[in-house]
């Protein structure tokens, strides 16, 4: 059983914040620190020494400075967040901590996420929310507003894992032909959906909105820039739900400030929280603040998960779902 040593309760330090979901089981066995929304590196520096567990979250880098300002006492890093790309997994093996994160319990809820911002985008909702609130509509216009229908359209999913696959088989529902590119075929998919696996340059070019489902990295980074948004071309829609860093934002703001793509939906974006002035000045984006999944059951679950991956590995087991 966890929770002490030598008669001292351990100490996990939650880098910003944990919902009550995570902090109940926790706080029963152990010191909790929690650094806040706010907490800036210096102060996380100061905070973390003689950790034997780190709770991250995307806005956290955990790298090498971090794990040794926490000591050799730190065991497990878990992350609240399917995505893992904060983290210096190296850094963390070398030093023998676990990282584990929190998949399964988001994908619904990140997949409902990019479906919103499918439909917002390519129906124009942001724009003509603006124009209304802003006192621009003048009454209803046959010709105003027009957009894309999904049924009938063709959706291109970037990797097929599973938020991809969830967010293919919404679309499917809506009657969209699915396209996907992935490092190996889904057959199922494939015989479930009609789901066509094609290259990355084919499915930009056949589909009317594309939507990114893959992890961040340097081999996916700048994935789709201005060649890519110009073979989605003037009258497609660009989604994004994974990370910023697969898009280049200024060549995505450029494109859409020149009609050379039809619309975007952002959730995502490279220097987060600081949104580039492009972008906010780009017409057809509807912009998101990292919301995919922020939804009441799937925020407690993954708060719950990341308590989970920390007390198991604190117990000596292996945590739920474990990346290093
Ligand atoms: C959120 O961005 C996540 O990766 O879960």
């Amino acid at each position: 059983m966890s929770g002490e040593v030598n008669g001292v309760r351990e100490t996990v330090v939650v880098a910003r914040h944990l919902l009550p979901a995570g902090m109940q089981p926790l706080r029963g066995r152990f010191e909790v620190v929690e650094g806040g929304l706010d907490a800036t590196r210096p102060r996380l520096l100061e905070l973390v020494p003689g950790a034997a567990a780190l709770v991250a979250d995307p806005a956290v880098p955990v790298d090498a400075e971090l794990l040794d300002a926490c000591g050799p006492g730190l065991r497990v890093v878990a992350n609240f967040a399917v995505g893992y790309d904060n983290i210096d997994l190296d850094a963390c093996r070398e030093r023998g901590v676990v990282v584990a994160n929190t998949p399964d319990v988001l994908t619904q809820a990140t997949a409902e996420l990019a479906l919103a911002l499918t439909l917002a985008a390519a129906r124009r909702l942001s724009e003509a929310e603006r124009d209304l609130r802003a006192g621009r509509w003048t009454g209803w216009d046959p010709a105003a507003y027009r957009g894309l229908e999904l049924r009938g359209g063709t959706v291109g999913v970037v990797g097929l894992g599973r938020i991809g696959l969830r967010y293919a088989e919404l679309v499917a529902a809506l009657g969209a032909e699915v396209l996907y590119v992935a490092r190996s075929a889904k057959p199922a998919a494939e015989r479930e959906l009609g789901a066509r696996r094609l290259e990355l340059a084919a499915l930009l070019e056949a589909a009317d909105v594309v939507s990114i489902h893959a992890p961040a990295g340097p081999e996916t980074r700048h994935l789709i820039g201005e060649r890519e948004l110009g073979l989605i071309g003037s009258g497609g829609v660009l989604v994004n739900t994974s990370r910023g860093s697969l898009v280049d934002e200024r060549a995505l703001a450029a494109a859409l400030a020149g009609g050379r793509l039809g619309a975007a939906g952002l959730d995502v974006y490279e220097d987060e929280p600081s949104v580039a002035e492009e972008l906010l000045a780009a017409p057809n984006a509807v912009l998101l603040p990292h919301i995919g999944s922020a939804s009441v059951a799937s925020r407690d679950a993954m708060a719950l998960l990341a308590a989970d991956s920390v007390i198991a590995v604190l117990d000596g087991r292996e945590p739920p779902s474990r990346v290093a």
